[in-house]
């Protein structure tokens, strides 16, 4: 298994550019399956996640034809699909799941795996199950996989969530994109990622609108041949943001909006960043002095990300006093705390609170990476860290972010990848 070796402390100066979204990539390639003709994706990350979800769409049937660089793809579907989705592949990456609502909707069955949990919570996809169920969508569970139905065409339906869910948010607006008939999707997830899909689903014909927290599905027949480009990874800038805030830094972000990481922006001038927004870029420099920010809470979007809650705890490590970050979006999503306490860090955690001391001198260690956020925040210390650092298990890493450790080595960190 690949290792990450790093040697701290590092300054980082240069320029950076932030690769297509992961996540809204997932969504987008999961869409593809509603489409009759052929359909082409742009900017797509080469991460693991997407070749694992380009393998699952080959294993339905669809034709795919990548790009010789493999950010662009061409998605032909045959008139019949399989609909079974196998366990090795959800477990593999849950955002399979995301294939549900639109094999149901189409070709109305689908076999699939239930995700399971993984190591940062639970992560049920009964909201999920109980949209598709109203729009038509009966299933029931065997042997750990959901054996899903419908009688005919889905029919719209007015559907409320109890909680922001971007995953049960994407399943429904796919169902409901071939439904008959209008579904109201109330307290919808409006993270980038959704709205880039929806953005995708339009151009394609679908008729999708947005008024604050509620999306409009109108259904319509069939969807036509488009070509897309997906939006850029707002957790990758948010990421490079922190690094050049961490470590002194004088870094150029290109080939991103901005608005994307507007809420971490402005926490990361809290800590004393200077930051200066271009067309599609930023220049962002790290202070001498990082000041502790008093309460930083992860919230659905337009709050802060729960997926850069593990590096602000990096960056709050290093600030001159105590701060306090609070999780509220996953049960379990402190895994990278015990390691930042190996490499030096002072944190308590009580409840979904970690309490930050500050002022560590973070000395380098070998550490042990847990899930894709968690493992980017040890590099981020490592980075800051005196001495060498090992982290194992990258693949984490190689899940969600693009060529990590060049970009990295391009802006100054001594990082290299061992076999
Ligand atoms: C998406 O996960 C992202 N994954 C996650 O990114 C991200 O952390 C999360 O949204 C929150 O923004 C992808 O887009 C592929 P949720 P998802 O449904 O859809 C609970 C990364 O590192 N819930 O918004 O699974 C759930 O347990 C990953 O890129 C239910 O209870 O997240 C959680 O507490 C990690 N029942 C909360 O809602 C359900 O049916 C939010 O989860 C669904 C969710």
């Amino acid at each position: 298994m690949d290792k990450f070796l790093i040697n701290g402390p590092c300054k980082i100066k240069g320029k950076v550019k932030i690769s297509g979204s992961k996540n809204s990539s997932l969504g987008i390639l999961a869409a593809t399956l509603l489409f009759d003709k052929p359909v082409v994706v742009k900017n797509l990350p080469r991460v693991q996640d997407i070749r694992s979800m380009l393998y699952l769409l080959k294993s339905l049937g669809s034709k795919i034809i990548l790009s010789k660089d493999n950010r662009t793809v061409k998605i032909i579907n045959r008139k019949r699909m399989k609909t079974f989705c196998d366990y090795a592949i959800v477990k593999k990456m849950r955002g399979s799941f995301l294939v549900l609502g639109p094999l149901i909707s189409k070709f109305n069955k689908a076999k699939i795996s239930m995700p399971g949990g993984c190591l940062i919570g639970a992560r049920p996809v009964n909201y999920h199950l109980a949209a598709l169920k109203k729009l038509g969508m009966n299933f029931d569970i065997k042997n750990g996989y959901i054996m899903a139905q419908s009688k005919g065409r889905l029919k719209g339906s007015q559907i409320k969530f109890a909680k922001v869910s971007v995953g049960a948010t994407t399943n429904t607006i796919l169902a409901a994109c071939l439904a008959k008939g209008t579904t109201h999707i109330k307290l919808a997830a409006r993270e980038p990622e959704i709205f880039d899909l929806t953005q995708f689903l339009n151009k394609a014909g679908a008729n999708i609108k947005w008024s604050g927290r509620t999306c409009t599905v109108v259904g319509v027949n069939s969807l036509s041949q488009t070509t897309y480009t997906v939006m850029s990874d707002r957790i990758e800038a948010g990421t490079f943001s922190v690094a050049a805030t961490l470590a002194k830094g004088n870094l150029e972000i290109i080939n991103f909006n901005p608005k994307i990481i507007e809420t971490e922006l402005k926490l990361l001038k809290k800590a004393g960043a200077r930051i200066k927004q271009g067309n599609n870029k930023i220049f962002i420099s790290g202070p001498e002095k990082i000041k502790p920010i008093k309460n930083i809470e992860t919230k659905e979007w337009p709050g802060v990300a729960t997926d850069m809650q593990s590096q602000f705890m990096v960056l709050m490590c290093m600030a001159n006093g105590k701060s306090i970050i609070t999780e509220n979006i996953f049960e379990n999503r402190f895994l990278h705390v015990g390691e930042l306490q190996r490499l030096g860090a002072t944190i308590r955690i009580q409840k979904n609170k970690a309490i930050i001391e500050g002022n560590t001198k973070f000395i380098g260690a070998e550490l042990m990476s847990s899930d894709l956020r968690a493992s980017v925040a040890l590099v981020l210390a490592a980075m800051v860290s005196s001495g060498k650092s090992i982290i194992n298990r990258i693949y984490h890493l190689d899940r969600g972010y693009e060529n990590l450790e060049n970009k990295l080595r391009n802006i100054g960190v001594k990082i290299r990848r061992v076999k």
